[in-house]
């Protein structure tokens, strides 16, 4: 039996390359080796507000960014979390053993406080017995997530542990982080620091559904320097990332002309970004087509969810039927 794995994706903002090269690269991957479980986690972006049509919006562009990608949805199950009643259910048992006290320690919600000081709504507090629910719906052992989920998992954990000696069964097993990590290139921003998100200002990330034209002017204004000043001298940062950036999607002759170029200080930063934002344009091209090609096919995408969904019910409906038992529900 293949070991289940289940991962929840935000629904808020389109991919970028450093998403296609981290956690898709990781996904599609894993979709092969393990019994998957993909969702589209649209409950948890209720914790801040958005409004009805954005909400439909951002969940139907995930959902063909992720095909798009190559996600199989005969392969692996990719659903939306809202089309499981059982998710909710098992949210609000779960809930019954998680104590005010431990969920208001969580760093996500000390952080959300400060982020959010006029909307700390209980959702917040219990994002973390939600995300127990998604991840033991499906009694999954492996949770392809980054650093700063490992205290959500570890409380899955512990919601999952306490469950099972509170009504002395062994329901559910220990969910741990995990990814094929070390050999995954990180893909940097374009603003000099950091790695490539949304969230670190408008221009530092690439996405996949960018127009050509946008992705030109972003990537014209990546932040470089005044150039080498002596031959063969090491890259600063933000040079080091536009090479890192053109390892991806140029082939290695450019790669090698362009260093050659830096290290005889004969480099010019303009033709390496025009080269490097026609090399990212192509690079980009496919699958901001499949995305428009699977956006525009209504039917087709509510088939794959309508599937989807359908699949993901028949493993959840089991673990709530063994979850209600344990705790002494009875049908009169
Ligand atoms: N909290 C995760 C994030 O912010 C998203 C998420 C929700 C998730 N439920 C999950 C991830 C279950 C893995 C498993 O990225």
């Amino acid at each position: 039996m293949k070991e289940t794995v289940v991962s929840g994706i935000r629904s808020t903002g389109n991919l970028h390359l450093g998403n296609y090269f981290g956690a898709i690269s990781n996904f599609l991957k894993m979709q092969h080796e393990y019994n998957c479980y993909f969702f589209i986690a649209d409950y948890h972006s209720l914790t801040t507000h958005p409004t009805p049509s954005d909400l439909h919006a951002n969940v139907r562009q995930v959902v063909a960014e992720y095909l798009a990608c190559g996600l199989d949805p005969e392969v692996s199950t990719l659903y939306v979390q809202s089309d499981l009643p059982e998710i909710a259910e098992l949210y609000l048992l779960l809930g019954m053993n998680a104590y005010v006290g431990e969920l208001e320690r969580c760093t996500s919600f000390k952080e959300k406080i400060r982020k959010q000081p006029d909307n700390i709504n209980a959702g917040l507090l219990t994002y973390p017995v939600l995300m127990a629910a998604d991840i033991l719906i499906h009694r999954a052992v492996k949770v392809p997530v980054g650093k700063d989920q490992e205290q959500h998992l570890e409380m899955a954990r512990t919601f999952g542990n306490r469950f099972n000696r509170l009504y002395h069964c062994e329901l559910f097993p220990e969910p741990y982080a995990f990814n094929y990590g070390t050999q995954l290139v990180k893909i940097p921003g374009l603003d000099g620091s950091g790695k490539m998100g949304k969230s670190e200002g408008e221009g530092n990330a690439i996405f996949l559904y960018d127009e050509p034209e946008v992705i030109r002017k972003k990537v014209m204004r990546a932040v470089t320097d005044s150039g080498p000043t002596q031959p063969n001298q090491e890259k600063p940062e933000a040079i080091r990332n536009i090479f890192t950036l053109l390892e991806v999607v140029s082939s290695p002759d450019t790669v090698a002309h362009f260093n050659d170029a830096y290290n005889n200080m004969a480099i010019r930063y303009g033709d390496l970004k025009k080269q490097l934002a026609e090399d990212m344009i192509a690079f980009t091209a496919p699958i901001r087509e499949k995305i428009r090609e699977m956006l525009s096919d209504e039917a087709r995408l509510s088939k794959v969810i309508r599937h989807g969904a359908e699949k993901a019910r028949e493993s959840a409906g089991k673990t709530v039927r063994e979850a209600r038992h344990a705790i002494g529900i009875r049908h009169f």
